[in-house]
Parts: structure tokens; C-alpha cells; sequence
């Protein structure tokens, strides 16, 4: 607003003040104990679209709140004035508000008590949509690059699976159709032998390899099959509960299987655990994976690559990833990613 714009509290704001609050960049809004706007910045017109004429002396929630969060905005006004429970003065919140072509936007906002005989409150509202959309961009390129390397990976396990692992295959069986030719005991024999150990190792080199790219059980079976495949190959006993029996979205199967495969060759290095177990909850929203050894505990995230690259995967899909020590001693890891059923 500007100094003879027509509100009534503009006479006791401070004509420097004023002028100081309307080149801010950000909207500064003034609301009497009633909810009614007093002050009205030129930010706040250029935001929400309503001139400081406008707004002045029509009702707060009604110009900016939107429809759905309106009785709750008129309670905390009451609560203000009352002098209740301070609710959001001096803190920084972040919310919704509505313009006056209807359409919403995201802001920043946080609340003073002017020192004034009657209750006057001052709102600093910052529009926060650039950054809003920007965090959004960075979600989605991170979802995308997770993707784009799972991908990857799924691709690489094939082209081992049809490729390379299968010419082992076929060099094996010509190498056992030449052994049956010749006679047991020779030096030529003897070397046939070598060169076929040699080859058994080779393969089953490359199945690891390939199984650490990406399981082919995970691509084909889901969680179950492939968790169990998992389990089965780790040193101490591990029990497995609530894993869903239909299939869940790839990045987010994969997340869970390397969560849970990492998860248990730290068990298996660090924690001198007699046993773990592998726990799946979804509700509306979420998959939380835990994985409790009964070891020594003390596992910290950042401390190796192994952590690390998991909490990375976990943010990656707007998820978090921790570890926690179990009261009763040993380690909870905990994966938790958005995850409709
Ligand atoms: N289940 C566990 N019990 C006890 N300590 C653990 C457990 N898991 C991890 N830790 C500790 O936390 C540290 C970090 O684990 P992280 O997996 O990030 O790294 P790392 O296993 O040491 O190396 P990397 O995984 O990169 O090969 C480990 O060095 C270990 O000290
Ligand atoms: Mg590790």
C-alpha cells in the first residue's frame, strides 16, 4: 500500500517503516484481532493479485487462505488474540495460500505481534513456488537417473545371461564331447580337465557378477523369490516376514533388494550377529523394510561407501534410510520409500 492509501493503522505505522515494508520483496500483511487486513504491501498485491483498496478491511482467510484451511486459520486467530498457545508467531512455516484468480501457491510464512495496545499481527509471506517447482525438477532427475541405472543394470545381466554366459556354456559342452574322445590318463587328457575347471570357474564368476548387477530372480519373480535366494546364501540364520505377494514398482523392488543385500553382508562383516531378520510393512503410503541382527550394533551411515550409497538410493526416491541401534543390543537398518499397494 502506499502513505495516503485509505487504511486506518497506516497513520500509526511510521512513514519511514512504511516505505521500508512496501520495497520489500516479500509480501508484509497486517491483521487486526478480528482477522480484518490493515496493511497491505506492494509485494503483497503484485503475489496475491488484490490491490492494498482491496484488501484493506476485508477478512484475511477470505483473500488468502484457502476455503479448506479457513476455519482453522479463524481458530488461530482466536487463539492469538486470546492469548492461548502462541500459534506460528516468530516461527517459519510453510503452507499453501490462495491468489485472487483462485489458483494456489506455495509460501513461506511467519508471523509477529506488532507492541501494540490491540492485537496487530504481521505476516511475512514469501513466495516460494520457484523454489517449490525447483526441488520438484531435482526429485524427479534424481528418480529418473536411479531408474536409468537400474535399467542399465537389468540390461547388463542380460547381455551376460545371453551373451557371454552362454558361450561358456556351449565351450563347456564342446570341451566334454572332445574329453570323451580321448583316453583317461594322458597329458592331453589332463589338460582337457584343466581347461574345463578352469571354465566351471569362469562361469560361475560371471553368475555373480551378474547376480551383484542385478539378480535375474528380482526381474523375473519379484521380492519374494529373490529375498529368499538371498537369505538362503547368508552365513547366519534370517527370518523373513511380510513381504507383499504381488509386485511392487521396480525402482522401488530394487531399492529394497540391495537395501537388503548390503544389509546383510554388514551383518555378516561387522556385527558378529547370531541370527537377523528381515521385516516388510506397507501401509496406504509407505514400504518400510527393516533388517535387526542381534550383534554388537554401532553401524554408522557415512562411515563406509556401502551406507552411504543406500541412504543415496533411498533419497532418490523421496524415501529415507537409517540405523538405529535395538534396545535389546544389535542393529535395526530401516528403509522407508513412498509406495502405494
Ligand atoms: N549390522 C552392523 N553391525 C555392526 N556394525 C555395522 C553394521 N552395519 C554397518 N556397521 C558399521 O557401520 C560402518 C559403515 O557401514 P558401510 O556398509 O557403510 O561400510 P563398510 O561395510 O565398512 O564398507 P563398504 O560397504 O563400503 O564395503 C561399518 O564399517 C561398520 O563399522
Ligand atoms: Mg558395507
Amino acid at each position: 500500500m502506499t502513505l495516503d492509501a485509505p487504511s486506518p493503522d497506516a497513520a500509526r505505522i511510521a512513514p519511514g517503516t512504511l516505505a521500508v515494508l512496501d520495497a520489500a520483496l516479500d509480501a508484509v500483511v497486517a491483521m487486526d484481532g478480528r482477522g480484518t487486513v490493515r496493511f497491505w504491501n506492494r509485494a503483497a498485491e503484485r503475489i496475491f493479485g488484490w490491490t492494498a483498496a482491496q484488501a484493506s478491511g476485508r477478512e484475511m482467510a477470505e483473500l488468502i487462505v484457502p476455503e479448506r484451511h479457513r476455519e482453522a486459520h479463524r481458530r488461530g486467530v482466536e487463539r492469538l488474540v486470546g492469548g492461548g498457545a502462541p500459534v506460528l508467531i516468530d516461527q517459519r512455516v510453510e503452507i499453501q495460500a490462495v491468489k485472487a484468480d483462485g489458483s494456489e501457491i506455495p509460501v513461506e510464512l511467519t508471523v509477529t505481534r506488532m507492541p501494540l495496545a490491540e492485537p496487530l499481527f504481521l505476516g511475512y509471506v514469501r513466495d516460494i513456488s520457484d523454489r517449490v517447482a525447483a526441488e520438484q525438477q531435482l526429485r524427479e532427475s534424481r528418480h529418473r537417473l536411479l531408474e536409468a541405472a537400474y535399467a542399465t543394470r537389468r540390461r547388463f545381466e542380460r547381455d551376460l545371461h545371453d551373451g557371454a554366459q552362454q558361450r561358456l556354456i556351449g565351450t563347456g559342452i564342446a570341451l566334454q564331447l572332445l574329453r570323451a574322445r580321448v583316453e583317461d590318463g594322458g597329458e592331453l587328457a589332463e589338460l582337457i580337465d584343466e581347461a574345463r575347471a578352469e571354465l566351471t570357474a569362469a562361469t560361475a564368476e560371471l553368475r555373480e557378477l551378474a547376480r551383484g548387477l542385478h539378480p535375474a530372480v528380482l526381474t523375473q519373480g519379484g521380492l519374494r523369490p529373490a529375498l529368499r535366494a538371498l537369505t538362503g546364501r547368508a552365513p547366519i540364520p534370517v527370518s523373513v516376514d511380510g513381504v507383499p505377494a504381488g509386485r511392487l514398482p521396480i525402482a522401488v523392488e530394487t531399492t529394497a533388494y540391495f537395501t537388503l543385500a548390503e544389509g546383510l553382508t554388514n551383518v555378516a562383516r561387522h556385527s558378529g550377529a547370531r541370527s537377523a531378520a528381515i521385516t516388510i510393512e506397507q501401509d496406504a503410503t509407505l514400504l518400510r523394510v527393516t533388517l535387526s541382527d542381534d550383534g554388537r550394533g554401532g553401524a554408522v551411515v557415512g562411515a563406509g561407501s556401502g551406507l552411504d550409497g543406500l541412504r543415496d538410493r533411498a533419497l532418490a526416491l523421496d524415501g529415507r534410510l537409517w540405523v538405529e541401534d535395538a534396545e535389546a543390543g544389535g542393529t535395526r537398518l530401516v528403509l522407508e520409500v513412498p509406495c502405494a499397494p
